[in-house]
């Protein structure tokens, strides 16, 4: 997709999503609103959200196929975010040390940390391709302000 093609999706979906979640307190339903509507909108292989709970990442609201329950903090891309605190875009999966295949047909994958009110990381935001090099800068930016909202 052309990057301006891109950003004008990003846009009205962005628009999309404050709209959706006008006046809902539940955070589980403001991810599962956010990650249909990213699903929808772009036609992603996976979309959806890991919840720190604990010392592991557990499986949130999500669109696709099945996925693996729970990663541990500092494993495959979505733990790798979590400690980091920050967003990690991969171009092949396969070339990520230790990169988590919950499914085969996943090729590239932008994984963006969720921050609380208190600006505590509470969650990731993990979406997957099925094509390479899916994910740029300009996802990373639409993406993180798209996470932003979930416990805005
Ligand atoms: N690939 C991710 C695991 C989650 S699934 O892709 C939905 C990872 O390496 O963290």
């Amino acid at each position: 997709m052309e990057t301006a093609e891109k950003e004008l999706l990003y846009r009205r979906v962005s628009r999309e999503i404050e709209a959706l979640l006008e006046g809902e307190t539940d955070t589980v339903a403001r991810m599962a609103e956010v990650a249909a509507a990213l699903h929808g909108a772009f036609g992603f292989w996976w979309t959806g959200f890991y919840r720190i709970c604990g010392d592991q990442l557990v499986l949130g609201p999500f669109q696709g196929p099945v996925a693996c329950l729970r990663i541990g903090f500092g494993k495959g891309v979505c733990g790798s975010s979590w400690a980091r605190g920050e967003t990690i875009i991969v171009p092949d999966v396969e070339q990520f040390p230790g990169h988590i295949a919950c499914s085969a047909a996943s090729r590239s994958e932008i994984v963006v940390p969720v921050f609380d009110a208190g600006a505590k990381i509470a969650a990731v935001l993990d979406i997957d391709s099925a094509s390479l090099a899916t994910f740029d800068g300009t996802d990373a930016r639409f993406l993180e302000g798209i996470a932003a909202m979930i416990y805005a």
